[in-house]
Formats: structure tokens, C-alpha cells, sequence
């Protein structure tokens, strides 16, 4: 197990010793209702809003890859050359813009030539962060490209820099995106590709500070020189090369990287962590401990902040993007179900659903200097999408939270000013394109229902339409039994002149859908 995986889980048990005597309320007894005004600016821009910041992480880590997105082909359940059907049909009908892959602390520990060729002849070896179990590489680099291209998300590889070599890692960028006429993208012709997989995105290295080779900043900026310094350029792929940024705000980590990189600037970005824990296991979460998980995205608003800051100290010129390549909520593990599951088997509930709103949200606000946040992970695995398991394929209430905010995706996000001061007070995005103006609205309260008037600053709106995602007890989900309790539906917002009126129950989220003009 990595480093910081094991501390995390040491202050999970910690946790959860700590609360054993906290009651687990499932349904607040009283509901409030708060007027609340928010300030929407939609001629103030903040930037063009990416749909990578609504991208995804699978890891060789419990069942998210295998038993989860791929199921072999010989597999009873429905798939689609090996490719859980159901998965892929969910995943495609979201659009998941970037899929993150193979790890994770897994990235450092893996070589990529041992997942490809004919699949009866590639090594087992073991996973030594998650598990210690036999890895048979049956899903290696040709499986994860189809799978993106099956549901048309950009792939991006995380490279191994802390137990791999330079070479190794070009090696794997030339055997990727060199058109023909070399070895390697011959033998890559030769597994079933001719053509180039063109991949954009490469990591070099992940969370070096802990699991991807306990590194200082410095000492990680050295070899992150030597490492990219060989990433190059193949067919008209320029690789986005992607640093190890810190876990949460660790300043002393990302001076220590960019003082380490002196003038070197061959990076495009820079990948920060950022996970909120949870003192509880999914569905007895009490009230204190839910507020305590979805108060520390403004932590992250402020991690955020403070890491961007400190990149325009060293690149005025704004040219190194900023990363949260991991991020999401880490609840308190059950044995038994890890045990049935998989690894970081974690149900998820509406308090999940509105803590990826938030982040969203956070992330919408710096669109500006933000390229790309990644949940973790896409499948059975922590802050999951889906839940799959033997022939079931539960879409989770997070799941639906990316479809409430999916229209946001590539509009410009625009300014919008609250009078909140409590973490858990509401929180909004907003964005526009030509007349249309997505306005995304977060209630994390468990205890007040918010009536909201948005004001549009003197800009009219003609009218609109609004969905909602809302569960009156925080604890509940949706499982292989009942699949569909959390679902989004309709829910009224009214229009008149430049203001926007809507209503949100406790723990809710809202995308309203505004017409201009
Ligand atoms: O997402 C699970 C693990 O969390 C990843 O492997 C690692 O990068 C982080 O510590």
C-alpha cells in the first residue's frame, strides 16, 4: 500500500474511533427555508470553461478495470470486445471528456510493455500497492485506447517515473504516436494498430512526494527534466506533459518543483491531489462528519487559489495549467465489502452528489487557470460514476450530478458573487454561450431549504427550464437493487426580467438552463 494511502487510512480508523458515539441522523428533524441572492455577471468572463474539467481516473486498483470496465470477452456479462456493454453505454452517454489511466500509484509501478502483444504471453506480476495481487495484463495500452475510443474520451497516460527509466517512458510515447517506420510502431502495427493512438496527455510520474517515489520537490524537478527532456513530439502529437504537483496545498512541494526547474520549461501542466476525506462509511454518515467532508471544498477553492498563485509567481505568462488530476470524497471503507467489491469499494450517496457539484463548481470559478480535474475513480473504486458488479451497472447519484452540470462544457464561465461565508453556505457556476446561460446552484445544507433569486446584472432573460438532484435522507443511494432512487427531474424556475427565482430543498443540486434576450 502506498505511503499516503496507508496515513489516510490511519486517520480513517482514528476517525472513526473518534465518532463512535456520534448517532447517525438520518432525516433532520426541522427544515428552514433562507432567502439567498447570488450576483450572476454575464459579460464578466472568467474564460472558456473545459470540458476537461469534468475528466475521470481508472486504476489497476480493486475492480474499477478489472470485474468492472472490462470483463474479458469470454465474460457472461454483456459486453463489447471484453468491455462491460453497460458501463460503456453510461459512460458514452455522459461524454466523459478525458479518462486518466493506469494509476495512480499503479502508474509508477508499471511497465507498459508488459500489457501488450498476444494476451496468453504477457507476465503476471503483482500489484504491489493495491493488494499484492496477480496482475495478468490482460487490459493494457491497445485495450485503454479502444476503450476511449469506444466512449469517445481523450485518453491520457500516466508514465512511470518512479520505478521506470526515461527511455522506458519515451519508448512508450514513440510506440503510441510514431506514424510507421520504426520498430516500435511497427510492433504496435503488429498488435492490431497501425494507426497512431495520438495520445495528448502523458503524466510523467504520480504523486512522486509519496508512492510515486518519496521525492522532495527538488529532487523530483531533476528527474522530471531528464524524463520529459525525451517526450518529444511524434506525426503532429505534441505530448501535454503533466508534473506531480502537491497533496492539497503543500507549498514547500511546488517551490521546491519550480525553484528545482529553473529555467527548464517544458511543462504544460502542473497536478495537484486534493481528496476530501470521511470520517464515516457511506451510508451512516452523521451530520457533523457530512458537514465536515463537504466544508473542505473550500479548502480546495482556497488550494486552488493559493497553487495558482504561486504558479504565476514563477510563469507570469500563465503558460503552465494547473491540474486537479485527483480529487473526490474517501469515506470510510467497509471490510466486508472491500472484501466482495473490491479495493476502495465506496457506495455513494446524494451527500456524494452534491460533494462533486461543489468541486465542480470550484473548478467552473477558475476556468481560467484550471485544464483538467480528474475524479477518482470511474468505476467501483472511491468517488465512483458507476457501481458494476457481475451482470449489475448502477449509475451513482454522482454519476447524475456530471449530467446536471454537462452543459456548462466548453461555454465561458462568467463571474458570479455571493454574500456567503460558511463553507456549506450555497454555492453557484455559471457560464454562457450566445443566449444561453447554464447556471449551476449547490444546497449542501442538510437542515435549510434555500429560496434563491439570481440577478443577471441589468441582463434580461426570456425564459428557461431547470433539473434537479435532491434525496430528503443524505444516507441514501442507489444500489444494484434499486438502481434508480436518485435520479435528476424537472423542478421550476421562473424568469422575470433580469431575475432568476428558484427553489432548493436540503442537499440538492440544480442546473437551470437560462434563454437571453
Ligand atoms: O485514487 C487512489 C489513490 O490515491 C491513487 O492511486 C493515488 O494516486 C492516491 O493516493
Amino acid at each position: 500500500m502506498s505511503h499516503s494511502a496507508s496515513s489516510r487510512r490511519a486517520f480513517l480508523t482514528r476517525a472513526s474511533l473518534a465518532t463512535f458515539t456520534v448517532l447517525t441522523a438520518r432525516r433532520s428533524p426541522a427544515v428552514a427555508t433562507r432567502e439567498e441572492s447570488v450576483q450572476i455577471h454575464p459579460n464578466v468572463e472568467i474564460g472558456m470553461l473545459r470540458p476537461e474539467l469534468h475528466g475521470h481516473f481508472a486504476e489497476h486498483l480493486g475492480t474499477c478495470i478489472y470485474g468492472g470496465l472490462w470483463v474479458g470477452t469470454g465474460s457472461p456479462v454483456p459486453n463489447i470486445n471484453g468491455f462491460r456493454k453497460q458501463a460503456v453505454e453510461y459512460l458514452r452517454e455522459l461524454r466523459i471528456p478525458v479518462l486518466r489511466w493506469p494509476g495512480g500509484c499503479f502508474a509508477d509501478d508499471y511497465h507498459w510493455r508488459d500489457g501488450i502483444g498476444p494476451v496468453a504471453k504477457r507476465p503476471r506480476r503483482v500489484n504491489i500497492h493495491w493488494g499484492n495481487y496477480t496482475e495478468d495484463n490482460s487490459f493494457g495500452t491497445h485495450e485503454f485506447i479502444a476503450l476511449c475510443r469506444l466512449i469517445g474520451a481523450e485518453p491520457y497516460l500516466a508514465g512511470n517515473l518512479g520505478s521506470g527509466t526515461p527511455q522506458e517512458l519515451r519508448d512508450w510515447v514513440e510506440y503510441c504516436n510514431y506514424p510507421s517506420g520504426s520498430t516500435l510502431s511497427g510492433e504496435r502495427a503488429t498488435n492490431g494498430s497501425p494507426e497512431p493512438f495520438r495520445v495528448r496527455y502523458w503524466g510523467v510520474g504520480n504523486e512522486n512526494w509519496g508512492c510515486g517515489g518519496n521525492m522532495t520537490g527538488g529532487e523530483y524537478a531533476a528527474h522530471y527534466r531528464r524524463y520529459s527532456m525525451y517526450m518529444r513530439e511524434f506525426g503532429g502529437t505534441s505530448p501535454y506533459l503533466i508534473a506531480c504537483g502537491p497533496n492539497g496545498n503543500d507549498v514547500a512541494w511546488s517551490r521546491g518543483f519550480m525553484d528545482g526547474l529553473g529555467s527548464y520549461r517544458n511543462v504544460s501542466g502542473f497536478a495537484m491531489h486534493f481528496y476530501s476525506g470521511g470520517r464515516d462509511t457511506p451510508t451512516k454518515f452523521t451530520v457533523e462528519n457530512m458537514n465536515e467532508q463537504l466544508s473542505s471544498f473550500a479548502r480546495m477553492e482556497q488550494a486552488v487559489v493559493q497553487q495558482r498563485a504561486l504558479l504565476d509567481g514563477y510563469d507570469p505568462q500563465r503558460k503552465i495549467g494547473l491540474l486537479v488530476d485527483e480529487w473526490g470524497v474517501w469515506d470510510r471503507m467497509i471490510p466486508e465489502e472491500e472484501k466482495k467489491y473490491g479495493r476502495l469499494w465506496q457506495q455513494n450517496t446524494i451527500r456524494s452528489a452534491v460533494a462533486a457539484a461543489l468541486g465542480l463548481n470550484v473548478f467552473h470559478r477558475h476556468a481560467d487557470k484550471l485544464v483538467m480535474c480528474n475524479i477518482a475513480q470511474t468505476v467501483n473504486v472511491l468517488h465512483s460514476l458507476l457501481l458494476a458488479y457481475e451482470g449489475h451497472c448502477v449509475r451513482t447519484p454522482s454519476y447524475h450530478a456530471y449530467g446536471l452540470l454537462k452543459p456548462h462544457r466548453s461555454k465561458t464561465a462568467v463571474r458570479v458573487e455571493s454574500e456567503g461565508k460558511s463553507p456549506l453556505d450555497l454555492s453557484v457556476s455559471a457560464s454562457k454561450q450566445e443566449n444561453e446561460l447554464v447556471l449551476t446552484f449547490v444546497n449542501p445544507r442538510h437542515d435549510t431549504a434555500l429560496r434563491v433569486t439570481a440577478s443577471l446584472n441589468s441582463v434580461k432573460a426570456a425564459g428557461g427550464s431547470e433539473r434537479i438532484l435532491h434525496a430528503a435522507d443524505w444516507n441514501e443511494a442507489n444500489t444494484f437493487d434499486a438502481p434508480d432512487r436518485i435520479v435528476p427531474r424537472d423542478h421550476t424556475v421562473t424568469v422575470e426580467g433580469s431575475r432568476v427565482r428558484t427553489e432548493l430543498p436540503p442537499l440538492s443540486l440544480a442546473t437551470a438552463i437560462i434563454r437571453l434576450g
